[in-house]
């Protein structure tokens, strides 16, 4: 493992973090990652990615991955990333990402990608018969961060380990080619209310759009109706919400539906239990499904107009494909210089 990104690296402080273009955005993408883009724009140079290269690594149907990309990048806009002073593009579109992909994979060693755990998850017991690409998928995930020289990447717990390698990748790239401090090695930006969304039914699962009941979830298109039947039905037990954190030991579900209250109102979790501490579930149930309900429907309004013009959606990608190309194209091309690689004179 490395150390925190050194002192000596000198460039920008910039942020990049990726989705992957899946259908189905529920309230765990949007607390988990939507939101955090969202208020990194106040502080950091953002550049948010929809990352197609690596959803090939599992086959979506290819009449229906640019929609999903789409739909993504129109949940990034409706969630309230700005595309003029952040920069949201589609992966594909700046082929770089593939160049300094193929690099790092002569940087990385088979060992440290064969303990990710994310690819012993999902190769399960047919890792001969998996694709070299989910193999190689966290040097990609390198390559994106890498690409623009970010030092900042906010991701969820489960993408810790894929960060260290990037900063792993970062580390012996920069010794191997005796490039000190060429690439800064990129910290995680983890924390935060809501950075782990429960299942409303199982406290010790993930929110996740692969649960085969809707009720688990709250989807990012639900509507005020549908929210709230969701979060009546949500599991909790027969005491009061407890008046400290302590009070939450020991009760996953009723800490889960805290945390989302405190998440979606970026309020900390005391001020909620301050407020409903010793109150019922019928008292609290009520007021976060509102709390929700005002927080996602002018999204997922917003996401269904930007839906109903792609014309206008794919503008906005245009741009941003443009101005992620104008920062990624002259790093590559200082890539290609320490690589060593042939350069019409
Ligand atoms: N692997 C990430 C995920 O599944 C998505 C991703 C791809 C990403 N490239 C990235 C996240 C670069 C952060 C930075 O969530």
């Amino acid at each position: 493992m490395t150390d925190a990104a050194p002192p000596q690296y000198k460039g920008p402080q910039r942020v990049f973090s990726g989705m992957q273009p899946t259908n189905g955005l529920h309230l765990g993408n949007y607390l988990g990652a939507l939101q955090k883009f969202v208020r990194l724009q106040d502080q950091y140079e953002c550049i948010y990615c929809i990352v197609d290269l690596h959803a090939i690594t599992t086959g979506p149907d290819p009449k229906e991955l640019a929609n999903r990309s789409r739909e993504v990048a129109a949940a990034y806009v409706a969630a309230g990333v700005d595309p003029k002073r952040s920069t949201i593009f589609i992966q594909s579109a700046v082929r770089e990402h593939s160049e300094l992909a193929w690099v790092f994979n002569c940087v990385a060693r088979m060992g440290w990608l064969e303990r990710m755990t994310q690819f012993k998850d999902k190769a399960g017991s047919h890792a001969e018969r998996s694709s070299v690409g989910l193999f190689a998928y966290p040097v990609l995930q390198a390559a994106d961060i890498l690409l623009y020289k970010a030092t900042h990447v906010p991701v969820g717990e489960d993408q810790k380990q894929h960060l260290e390698l990037s900063r792993d990748i970062a580390a012996k790239f920069n010794k191997d080619y005796n490039a000190p401090n060429f690439f800064p090695l990129p910290e995680p930006l983890i924390q935060g209310p809501g950075a782990r969304i429960m299942s409303l039914r199982e406290g010790t699962k993930k929110m996740s759009k692969s649960d085969p009941s809707d009720m688990t979830r709250i989807n990012m298109t639900d509507d005020a109706d549908a929210i709230l039947q969701k979060i009546k039905k949500a599991t909790t037990d027969s005491l009061p919400v407890p008046e400290s954190k302590e009070g939450l030991a020991g009760r996953a579900e009723v800490e889960n539906l805290v945390g989302i209250f405190a998440a979606v109102t970026e309020r900390t979790v005391e001020d909620i239990l301050t407020e409903f501490g010793g109150k019922g579930f019928g008292v609290f149930k009520p007021a976060l499904a509102e709390a929700l309900a005002a927080k996602l429907s002018p999204i997922a309004a917003e996401m269904r107009r930007l839906n109903a013009d792609p014309g206008a959606l794919d503008a906005i990608l245009k741009y941003g494909a443009d101005k992620a190309r104008a920062v990624a194209q002259p790093i590559m091309a200082e890539v290609r210089d320490v690589v060593g690689f042939w350069r019409a004179g």
